[in-house]
């Protein structure tokens, strides 16, 4: 073997295209052996920890397992030099990404060694011994063994338990977190008991990695619910006390899981309708809050009505944009969304009125089902022209201006 494929490589953002990264004399021509596998290993300030989880994962991984560990890193200590230096008599490739910017965080960095691996399988893993390297070989083992696409390492299943989380507080938020996710992906998590896992083994070929959007922590959720792999395994675990240094994770670590699984449940129309709706009824809290406030102050309820209606429909935009439409707000400066946002808003209660004297004078209708009628039209209405008229990226404008010649 070449004395390159043996020494860690120390990237930058610049020279992200590195097709050495895969191990050329185990690959076939199509560059994928049986049984292959990239350890993916995200690391964020973890020089402590490298030393000792290399030494154990050349314990652990048996001669016959062709595998070759890719860390991750946005550190910004010495971790990259300290698994250089690690690296040099080990029995298998290391190879170091280190990213100038930490987009996505810990899935984020996950994303993109996914998108370098070209074995059979990938192994995430986390870098502070948490996870035990010595199941490496069985979550490959069980894959080939069952014929699955996935195979999670649980704390949930007999044998497995969660020893290393630190404090009563930790494991209630994580059971919490477990049920919450399980309860709005019942389907894309059928059989897995640890959705919240960071530790586990996937086939390379069943990841579209081009599909992911990762945000924070929870990059196995993200694959299993984007990718749906076919088949699932498991296999328990004992989730061990942090080997050195500190935990990464924070309170906005929660809110980005908050965030995440908001977009994930509404990547379809239905879905985004229903969370639209029910930030709308959420809404009437600041609403009746603020005219409560107004009228309080002395303010004349009808004006008081108009200054309330904006509190609510502020407080949807922030929703909106922060819970559904996260990944569309980019072609379009915030002043111009917020100020389109407010026009559609004001323009649903405008249309409501003479909505209802149609239905009513026209067709006849009941009152109250002529206005149940009209709320339901200006609805679905205001939420299509929400989504086309404030998030929908301008596709059609790019496109002729490629067709004009430019001016600058
Ligand atoms: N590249 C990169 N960028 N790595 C990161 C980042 C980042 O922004 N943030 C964290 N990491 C790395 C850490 O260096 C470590 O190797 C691994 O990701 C896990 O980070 P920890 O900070 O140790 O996470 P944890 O122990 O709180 O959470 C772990 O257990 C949870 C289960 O309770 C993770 O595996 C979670 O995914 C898992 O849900
Ligand atoms: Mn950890």
């Amino acid at each position: 073997m070449s004395e390159d494929l043996w020494t860690p490589h120390a990237l930058s953002n610049a020279e992200l295209s590195i097709p050495e990264l895969s191990i050329p004399a185990l690959s076939d021509s199509d560059g994928v052996v049986a049984g292959s596998v990239t350890l993916i290993i995200p690391t964020f300030n973890e020089a402590g920890n490298i030393g000792e989880l290399l030494s154990r994962l050349a314990d652990s991984l048996p001669a016959h397992l062709p595998c070759e560990v890719l860390f991750v890193d946005d550190s910004t200590d010495d971790t990259p030099a300290v698994i250089e230096k690690a690296a040099l008599d080990l029995p298998f490739p290391v190879s170091v990404l280190h990213r100038e910017s930490a987009s996505g965080g810990l899935g984020g960095a996950v994303v993109e060694g996914l998108k370098r691996a070209d074995t059979d399988w990938i192994v995430v893993m986390d870098a502070d011994l948490q996870h035990p390297p010595h199941l490496v070989p069985e979550l490959v083992g069980e894959g080939e063994r069952t014929g699955a696409d996935l195979v999670v390492a649980s704390r949930y299943i007999p044998g497995g338990s969660r020893a290393g989380l630190a404090g009563s507080y930790r494991i209630a938020v994580s059971r919490g977190a477990t049920w919450l996710t399980k309860g709005l992906f019942p389907r894309a998590l059928r059989g897995i008991s640890d959705p919240m896992s960071g530790f586990f083994a996937m086939r390379r070929a069943v990841v579209t990695a081009d599909a992911l959007k990762p945000l924070g922590y929870k990059i196995l959720l993200e694959l299993a619910v984007r990718c749906r792999p076919a088949k699932v395994a498991e296999v328990p675990f004992v989730f061990q006390d942090r080997y050195s240094g500190e935990s990464k994770s924070s309170a906005r670590e929660g809110m980005r899981f908050l965030a995440h699984l908001a977009a994930l449940r509404s990547a379809t129309p239905l879905a985004r309708m229903i969370g639209f709706g029910l930030i709308g009824l959420s809404g009437f809290v600041p609403n009746l809050f603020a005219l409560w406030l107004l009228t309080h102050a002395g303010m004349h309820y009808l004006p008081a009505e108009i200054a309330a209606n904006q509190a609510g429909v502020l407080w949807n935009f922030v929703l909106i944009e922060t819970l559904l439409f996260r990944d569309r707000r980019r072609h379009r400066h915030w002043a111009d969304r917020i100020g389109r946002f407010v026009v559609l808003a004001n323009a649903d209660l405008l249309l409501r009125i003479p909505l209802i004297a149609l239905f009513v004078g026209r067709f006849g209708m009941e009152v109250l089902s002529a206005t149940a009628l009209a709320l339901v039209t200006t609805f679905v209405l205001r939420f299509a022209a929400t989504e086309a008229l404030v998030y929908l990226p301008r596709k059609t404008r790019s496109r002729t201006r490629t067709a004009r010649p430019t001016r600058s």
